[in-house]
């Protein structure tokens, strides 16, 4: 008789569920394709006694993910209770300790100690697989450590928060500002406990630094990427990048240049006409560039039970194939510590200021340019507001060192009413 492969499950949520029901459901078609039963031996939640609309009386309950992880029964602790450290950690800890596989969802988990729990699992020789955890169902780790596994990866560019691109989208194609966009967001169940994970970028940027890891063979290195959330983006902002053909995204680009690895998650304008600008509501992309392929474009649900779902099978398929790979595409050791860098390319730039109205403002302001060697593609003074003039200028391509000088030159001039903002225009 061929042994199954018994999968441990802890949490019970929107996501766990899922797994559940597709495990259940399509059974027979797992087994033609994995060459062995996959069965569920047994789960641990937060409380045994709520009612998740999936029977589970046949399976053993642990209320210890610790236990659960380590049961006799167990080949594959799945791990799906979110949180960085706190159980999810401690039995991702223990589960890889007593020879299990571990399959996650849990992004920030990795982001923080994915190096820790790479060596972990690779000195067990098990798998530790984490394809839920960037971008939902969009199967782009395998898409990077497998398909794309002959590449030099040059960029990894992606939306990867569909609550941010919920909001920006909403602003944009109904006029709410911000706060009224943030809170329908909320409303509809999209924003995380926390939601500064969301709208600061953190949620964003924990699945970038992972994407860069295995794209470019570096240890995951969180405390090192740049963020800055959705929140100072205005529906004036939203309003004239449309004007000038572009759309604003929460945007991480991850790129590794001679100065060492940019991990940046911060809005950018895309082009309106570019798979990123057509980019709608709550789904995620992810643009991944390489030496042989070119641009490869991922597109699809970032988040929600069967989208998510989806890809831990997906991992739970591979370990029932047979399959072992490295966590992050090659041994954990010889990935290497990246020198953080900003970015160095050369891009164009959206500033918006608001500059008080009296004499000689403008022309400080194209002294600051000129000064820091940034050449204007295009400017624009919209109606004043009070004392305060709104002011947009487009850069011709700079670094965005020569950005940086000019935004505190202006600062110093004292003739900015509120802090100036400078957002990349990323072509792709
Ligand atoms: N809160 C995330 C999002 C899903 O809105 O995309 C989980 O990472």
């Amino acid at each position: 008789m061929i042994r199954p492969l018994r999968l441990g499950i802890a949490g019970l949520g929107t996501v766990g569920t899922g797994v559940v029901n597709i495990i259940r459901n399509h059974a027979g078609m797992l087994q033609l394709r994995g060459t062995c039963p996959v069965g569920i031996s047994a789960v641990s939640a937060r409380s045994k006694s709520r009612n998740r609309g999936v029977d589970l009386s046949g399976t053993a309950w642990e209320d210890d993910p610790v236990a659960l992880a380590t049961r006799d029964d167990v080949d594959v602790f799945v791990e799906l209770m979110g949180g960085a450290d706190g159980p999810a950690l401690a039995a991702t800890k223990a589960a890889l300790a007593a020879g299990k596989h571990v399959v996650t969802a849990n992004k920030a988990m990795l982001a923080h100690h994915g190096q820790t729990l790479a060596e972990a699992a690779e000195s067990a020789s098990v798998n530790l697989r984490f394809e839920a955890a960037v971008a939902g169902g969009i199967p782009v780790i395998k898409v990077l450590a497998e398909g794309l596994v002959g590449n030099r990866i040059t960029r990894i560019m992606g939306v990867m928060n569909g609550t941010c691109n919920y909001i920006l989208t909403r602003m944009e194609t109904a006029g709410l500002p911000y706060e009224e966009a943030f809170a329908e967001a909320g409303a509809l169940g999209f924003l995380e406990a926390d939601p500064n994970l969301d709208v600061g970028g953190i949620d964003a940027a924990h699945k970038l630094v992972l994407l860069a890891a295995v794209g470019f063979g570096t240890r995951v290195d969180f405390a090192s990427a740049e963020l800055q959330g959705i929140g100072t983006i205005s529906i004036e902002d939203i309003e004239t990048a449309a004007e000038l053909g572009y759309r604003i995204k929460l945007l991480g680009v991850a790129a590794m240049g001679d100065a060492g690895l940019e991990q940046t998650m911060m809005p950018a304008l895309v082009p309106c006409n570019s798979p990123l600008g057509r980019l709608e509501g709550g789904t995620n992309m992810v643009v991944i560039e390489g030496d042989s392929v070119g641009q490869v474009v991922l597109r699809g649900a970032g988040a929600g039970q069967g989208p998510t779902a989806s890809a831990v099978v997906g991992d739970v398929m591979d370990i029932a194939r047979g399959i072992r790979l490295p966590v992050f595409g090659q041994a954990a050791a010889s990935l290497v510590k990246a020198e953080p860098a900003r970015s160095s390319a050369r891009s164009a730039w959206y500033i918006r200021l608001a500059l008080r109205d009296r004499a000689g403002t403008l022309a400080r302001l194209a002294g600051a340019l000129s000064e820091a060697g940034v050449s204007i593609d295009r400017l624009r003074q919209k109606a004043h507001a009070n004392d305060s003039a709104p002011v947009v200028i487009v850069t011709h391509p700079a670094r965005r060192t020569r950005i940086d000088a000019v935004l505190e030159a202006i600062s110093a001039t004292g003739d900015a009413t509120t802090p100036p903002i400078a957002l990349r225009i990323v072509e792709m």
